[in-house]
């Protein structure tokens, strides 16, 4: 008998155009993952609304996230692919899980203490809550494991945390989630500033590279991309813009940090940023051509997205009414 395989969730924002380091430290990841696990991958589409978003621009970045998903190679007939807030339960769960949320562990996020001070004329209630709606999107599934990057894991712990805090209180409910976390690729640095990660709502342009940038504007961008002064091939953390271009090299060419450096041995940058840019925009472009065509079938698109939500609505509905009796709320006969 087939054994059962392990639940895993995980989610996108749709709240720019993915970056080369969502993709590293996610996606591609993801892919990777969907024999081996039961996966179930989301747009978070309600987390996006803690900062200002343009209306139409949202919904036009919602449907090309799950073009963008497809096109890296999240394939429907093995994976659950839906749009958060089709799923009301996430909502709802969210909810019941700040009841047991203490502010004092919310306000010490880094996420949240970094946007505050980046959105100061919008810090809002949602701004905080965050990491709970995320929580109730991981618990909702029950799902084991989690792929994300490095600057998702102060948030899995607190999922951890009310995961085990609701069992405690109640009865064993949630499964503890852990993280996968990838050796190489975890936290992708900006091109201008390789002390801060790279981020899709960066102001600078010049410091990410999008998921649909053209091949010219992304060997244009690491041809810009700040470096030291050594002007040699090699992983030092104490080279961080070197060590960040060598992480991204080796993530797109499967080469080792080794076999990197002794293939540029005695190369210069100027040479090697060339190089990083052409292995970068040979992958990024055939994924963003391939895009472009679910992007011209909606009927397909929006196909997909019903057969996802069904089956996402499916599991959450009878995790939503079990936790619902746990704590106590009246569930009627025929709702049961
Ligand atoms: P988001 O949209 O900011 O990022 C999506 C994924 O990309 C990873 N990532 C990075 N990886 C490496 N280097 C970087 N510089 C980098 N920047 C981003 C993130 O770690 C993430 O895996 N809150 C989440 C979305 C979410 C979620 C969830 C994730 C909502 N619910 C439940 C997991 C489980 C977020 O904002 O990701």
């Amino acid at each position: 008998m087939e054994e059962k395989k392990a639940r895993l969730f995980s989610a996108v924002q749709p709240s720019g155009i993915p970056t080369i380091a969502n993709y590293i430290g996610a996606i591609k990841n993801w892919v990777a993952l969907q024999d081996s696990y039961e996966c179930i991958y989301s747009i978070a589409d309600l987390h996006t609304l803690t900062v200002r978003q343009v209306p139409a621009q949202l919904r036009q970045r919602t449907v090309e996230l799950l073009a963008l998903y497809l096109a890296c190679g999240v394939d429907p007939n093995k994976s659950v692919m839906f749009v958060q807030s089709h799923v009301p339960q996430h909502a709802e769960l969210a909810w019941i899980l700040n009841t047991i949320t203490y502010p004092g562990e919310l306000a010490r996020m880094t996420q949240y203490k970094d946007k505050s001070q980046r959105h100061a004329d919008n810090v809002n209630m949602g701004l905080m809550d965050y990491p709970v709606l995320m929580a109730a999107d991981i618990l909702l599934y029950n799902a084991e494991v989690v792929p994300v990057g490095k600057d998702q894991k102060q948030h899995l712990e607190i999922a951890r945390d009310l995961a085990v805090r609701f069992n405690n209180r109640y009865s064993p409910t949630f499964a503890v989630p852990e993280g996968i976390i990838p050796k190489v690729g975890a936290n992708v640095m900006s091109l201008q500033d390789p002390m801060h990660k790279m981020s899709k709502s960066d102001a600078n342009e010049n410091a990410f590279i999008s998921m649909a940038d053209d091949k010219d504007t992304i060997i244009r961008k690491f041809k810009r991309a700040v470096t030291d002064s050594e002007n040699s091939i090699s992983f030092d953390e104490n080279r961080p813009g070197i060590s960040n271009l060598m992480t991204i090299y080796s993530v797109f060419t499967g080469l080792s940090f080794a076999e990197i450096e002794s293939k540029f041995a005695g190369v210069g940058y100027g040479q090697f940023k060339i190089e990083v840019g052409e292995a970068v925009a040979d992958l990024v472009c055939k994924i963003d051509a391939k895009k472009k065509e679910y992007l011209a079938d909606k009927g397909y698109l929006e196909g997909v997205m019903a057969e996802g939500r069904e089956k996402a609505y499916y599991m959450a509905s009878k995790m939503l009414n079990k936790v619902y009796k746990k704590v106590g709320l009246y569930i009627p006969e025929r709702k049961k």
